[in-house]
């Protein structure tokens, strides 16, 4: 049997020159837990090319999604970004990735830092009513340059306080706060000067971070991913992983070189 399974694209959705979005049919016969990534890609002759990406749907979803980056002379996203519905998509049967709450520790409240399309992983994340019965609140930050880049914002904002299965815990639980360096905007500077300052914390009405209570995820650059770490573990933060929960896990975003 083959590795991969053949899916039909249902929709795309560009928000930027470099990123767009797209949704899948997906066989009933591939399971994810929330926050991981599988091999996704396209047939280009005989050979699959494939990348690893997160996916942004929750795993009850009969659809699946994924949140792209368009590179102009990327193998594979100078391809994809010119999918259209009904167009045929490989989609690995497996999937895997630290991003699951499954590898933290029990805590109070669970931070979500994610750059650009790092915030993938995490819209499966606060999609799962697992989370919300985990942590007391969920607090998804989102780093970019500029604000058309702030991507499904108004996803969290208008529709999943609404949604049927999870809106309860979504407008009890859940704390978005968006923020860009390169434009005005209400909330401005990187994530991690805004912890550093307690900027984040009074802005949100949040304690600062604690390693013996909060729990953290990030997803991103390797610098964004480097620095948050560095942050982290001088506050005391122990790094988990799959065999070990710790205090918080990391993934770099994937970009395509
Ligand atoms: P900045 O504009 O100051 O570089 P990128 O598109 O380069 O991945 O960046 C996405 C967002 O993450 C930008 O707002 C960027 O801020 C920010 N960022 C980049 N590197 C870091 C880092 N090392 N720590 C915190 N934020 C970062």
């Amino acid at each position: 049997m083959s590795s991969f399974n053949q899916e039909s694209v249902l929709s795309v959705h560009h928000w930027t020159d470099t990123l767009f979005s797209f949704t899948t049919t997906r066989d009933p016969s591939f399971r994810f837990r929330n926050g991981e990534f599988t091999m996704i890609g396209l047939k280009v002759g005989e050979r699959p090319l494939l990348r690893a990406y997160s996916v942004a749907s929750a795993n009850y979803e009969d659809r699946l999604e994924f949140f792209s980056i368009k590179v102009p002379d990327g193998p594979l996203t100078s391809r994809l970004q010119h999918l259209k519905e009904g167009d045929e998509i490989i989609v690995s049967r497996k999937a895997t990735g630290t991003l699951v709450i499954d590898n933290l520790e029990d805590g109070r409240n669970l931070y979500l830092i994610g750059t650009g399309t790092g915030l993938a992983p995490f819209l499966s994340v606060i999609k799962d009513p697992e989370t919300y019965d985990r942590f007391e609140k969920v607090v998804l930050l989102h780093g970019c340059r500029h604000v058309a880049e702030l991507a499904y914002g108004e996803m969290i904002t208008e529709h999943l306080p609404n949604d049927e299965l999870i809106g309860e815990l979504v407008r009890n639980q859940l704390i978005y706060y968006p923020t860009v360096t390169r434009d005005p905007f209400r909330n401005r500077g990187r994530i991690t000067d805004l912890m550093s300052s307690g900027k984040l914390y009074s802005d949100a009405g949040l304690a600062p971070l604690e390693a013996a209570h909060d729990r953290v995820m990030i997803c991103g650059s390797p610098a964004l991913v480097q620095d948050t770490r560095t942050l982290l573990l001088g506050k005391g933060f122990s790094e988990g992983n799959h065999g070990e929960p710790g205090q918080f896990v990391l993934e770099k975003a994937f970009a395509e070189r």
